[in-house]
């Protein structure tokens, strides 16, 4: 029996999540696993009712299940930041996720915008730092609104910080992965004190890993090679802000946002699972938008919690689902409504 905590979040959200818990639902029933979900209606439409963003006993509740399936947060008539800083970084800084891991995959069928480019060429993994870098808020305004305002905004690399990041990251590379190849993605011809550290830490870790074949790349050339050679990459990992950044190019490559998945883990504690695309709020109620990547973030919680076989059925359901019946990924245009593609994913599991 798995505690799952659930939070369907805005927009297009709630009908995403609406999909991923029929296809857990499924597999549940094909494994022999049971779920008990509490959901959790956090998100703009409470917080433009109540100002409450993450109350605390709502947070306390949270940490006491086992993984958090999130929908997707953004309001239209919230202000950019506030839900995002008050709820989704809080949730991921708080419970102290500091892997964001994010598999860009083309699946069969699927069609990338890159020409010439086949599934075996898209198949890598970004290790995402998620609690440090320039996202922590450090920093501040000095005159702010006068003609010699200074904005500072500050990014915190700590040795143990980085080092963790590292470490699952090789890790991964050598026990989930077949060609065991790291990249550091970094910037170290300028950000020289962030990125020397990372690199350094890099280099001792890799003493410890024999058997996983290292390689560094400036974010400038990764973003270069993601779309020339893509299949040159196997693992990258990065700090916070490139990760973010190199990840929607990322979801491009492999189709859209509308299969992009991503985990926020903290191994052995919550950990919170999420489509990595908005809430597009325009698609709302219309039964349009794509629940693959809910989906695929519900499998990724499966493999979490140790069912992998579990979650191997439901990647491999959602493969056959986009060979053989979608016409595209993005909302309006898979040529099926968001309830069937989920009971597509559910027949073949
Ligand atoms: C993501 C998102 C978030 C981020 C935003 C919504 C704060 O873009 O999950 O990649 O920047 O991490
Ligand atoms: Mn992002």
């Amino acid at each position: 029996m798995y505690r799952i905590a659930v939070i369907p979040g805005d927009g297009t959200g709630p009908e995403q999540i609406g999909e991923a818990l029929k296809v857990l639902e499924a597999a549940g029933e094909k494994f022999n696993l049971s779920f008990e979900t509490t959901h959790y209606d956090l998100g703009g439409e409470r917080y433009l009712k109540t100002g409450e963003l993450l109350p605390d006993s709502v947070f306390d509740e949270l940490k006491e299940c086992q993984a958090i399936l999130l929908g997707a947060i953004g309001h239209p008539d919230v202000k950019p930041g506030i839900l995002e800083r008050g709820l989704l970084l809080r949730l991921r800084f708080e419970l102290d996720l500091y892997i964001n891991l994010r598999p860009v995959k083309l699946y069969p069928g699927v069609a990338s915008p890159l020409k010439n480019k086949r599934p075996e060429d898209i198949d890598f993994v970004v290790v995402r730092e998620n609690t440090e870098g320039l996202y922590t808020g450090a920093g501040g305004f000095f005159k702010k609104g006068s003609p010699d305002e200074v904005a500072i905004q500050e990014s915190i690399n700590t040795r143990r910080g980085v080092e963790r990041c590292l470490r699952y990251a090789f890790d991964y590379c050598q026990g989930k992965r077949n060609r065991r190849q790291l990249t550091l993605c970094g910037k170290t011809n300028v950000l020289t004190y962030a990125f020397d550290l990372w690199e350094r830490a890099f280099q001792e870790m890799s003493l410890d890993y024999p058997g996983v074949k290292t390689d560094y790349a400036h974010v400038d050339a990764i973003c270069m090679w993601m779309i020339k050679n893509p299949e040159w990459f196997d693992v990258i990992v990065t700090d916070n802000m490139f990760g973010d950044i190199i990840t929607d190019l990322g979801a491009m490559i492999q189709g859209g946002m509308g299969i992009a998945a991503g985990a926020n883990l903290h191994p052995g504690k919550t950990s919170m699972f999420e489509p990595i695309g908005g809430s597009a709020p325009k698609y709302t109620g219309l039964n349009k938008i794509n629940p693959l990547a809910a989906i695929c973030a519900s499998a990724m919680m499966l493999d979490y919690l140790g069912e992998e076989e579990a979650a191997q059925s439901v990647e491999a359901a959602v493969a056959t689902v986009c060979h053989r019946h979608l016409a595209g990924l993005n909302a309006g245009e898979m040529g099926h409504t968001t309830a069937e593609v989920g009971d597509l994913v559910t027949r073949y599991l």
